[in-house]
């Protein structure tokens, strides 16, 4: 039986096995959390990312997730899923529980024991926030049997719409 921890910090210095990155579909880096996580891991992180195959030049479209090595990350895995373009996404809750759900399944078929998310298209991807963290939270409990599940928030706000929203959700 696992945990969810809602900590306001940098997601770089996570220590899990998995850490998942708030990537875009071609998996080349950008800024936000996925630059931050390119930094951290250093190129050999882009180059593993550039080996994952690329269809009409998406190697991960919205809503699913793809596993590489962590580089210079403590992790063992980082875990790449794109979340929904809030204002022109025609699904955005539906890509945002995938992205969710399909980065649970590849940590559990890759025998990971604790994974560490930020808030997926909470950024520039302009999701609602207290929608977003409904989402990721409701998803969470769905797996929490299976891991220590940490939410790496970066900012005051966010972190507190995450710690409330967890509250409401658990508080029967
Ligand atoms: N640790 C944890 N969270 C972070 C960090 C960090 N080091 N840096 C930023 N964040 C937070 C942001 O404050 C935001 O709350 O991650 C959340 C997600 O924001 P973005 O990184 O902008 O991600 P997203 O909204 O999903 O947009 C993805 O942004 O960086 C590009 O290449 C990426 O095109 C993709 C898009």
């Amino acid at each position: 039986m696992g945990q969810i921890h809602i900590l306001k910090g940098d997601i770089t210095t996570a220590q899990v096995d998995a850490i998942v990155n708030a990537a875009n579909s071609r998996m080349l880096g950008g800024g936000g959390v996925d630059g931050a996580i390119h930094r951290a891991a250093g190129p050999k992180l882009l180059a593993e990312c550039k080996n994952v195959p690329s269809v009409n030049g998406q190697r991960c479209p919205t809503g699913e997730a793809r596993i590489t090595s962590a580089g210079n990350l403590s992790a063992s895995y980082v875990i790449h899923t794109v979340g929904p373009i809030y204002n022109i996404d025609k699904a955005p809750r539906e890509h945002l529980i995938n992205a969710y759900e399909n980065s649970f399944k590849l940590a559990l078929s890759h025998a990971c024991q604790s994974i560490a998310f930020p808030a997926i298209s909470c950024g520039v991807y302009m999701y609602p926030h207290h929608e977003a963290a409904e989402i990721a939270l409701n998803v969470a409990l769905e797996y929490v049997n299976h891991f220590d599940i940490y939410f790496y928030l970066f900012d005051e706000p966010l972190f507190n719409i995450f710690k409330q929203t967890y509250r409401q959700l658990t508080t029967i």
